[in-house]
């Protein structure tokens, strides 16, 4: 599936994104500047936020307890569409995805 990222200044990569791969993993395989990961993908660090507009965040499985209260560490505001990419696995239904990145990570 691919996946679009879209950077605060409006400009986008597109990735192809093997299912099963988080939205966070593939960024940092392929270098997207914006999605920092400090913790590896365990949801104990916030900085892989990233945002999820509609319809898009209706497709994604609700946020885990421990994805809650990370949400709650984000260097930039927590908005409605407030996600952490470690916790955005990658299946086919979920095609064309949209994340948008926040100005800072830390
Ligand atoms: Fe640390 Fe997602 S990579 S919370």
């Amino acid at each position: 599936p691919k996946v679009v990222y879209v950077h605060p200044d409006g400009s986008q990569d597109r990735l192809d994104v093997p299912e099963g791969t988080s939205v966070m993993q593939a960024a940092v395989a392929q270098g997207i500047v914006g999605i920092v990961a400090e913790c590896g993908g365990s949801a104990m660090c916030a900085t892989c936020h990233v945002y999820v507009d509609p319809p898009d965040a209706e497709s994604l499985p609700a946020v885990g307890a421990d994805e809650d209260e990370m949400l709650d560490c984000t260097a930039c505001p927590r908005e409605p569409g407030s996600r952490l990419s470690c916790r955005i696995v990658l299946t086919a239904d979920l095609d064309g995805l949209t994340v948008r990145l926040p100005e800072k990570q830390r």
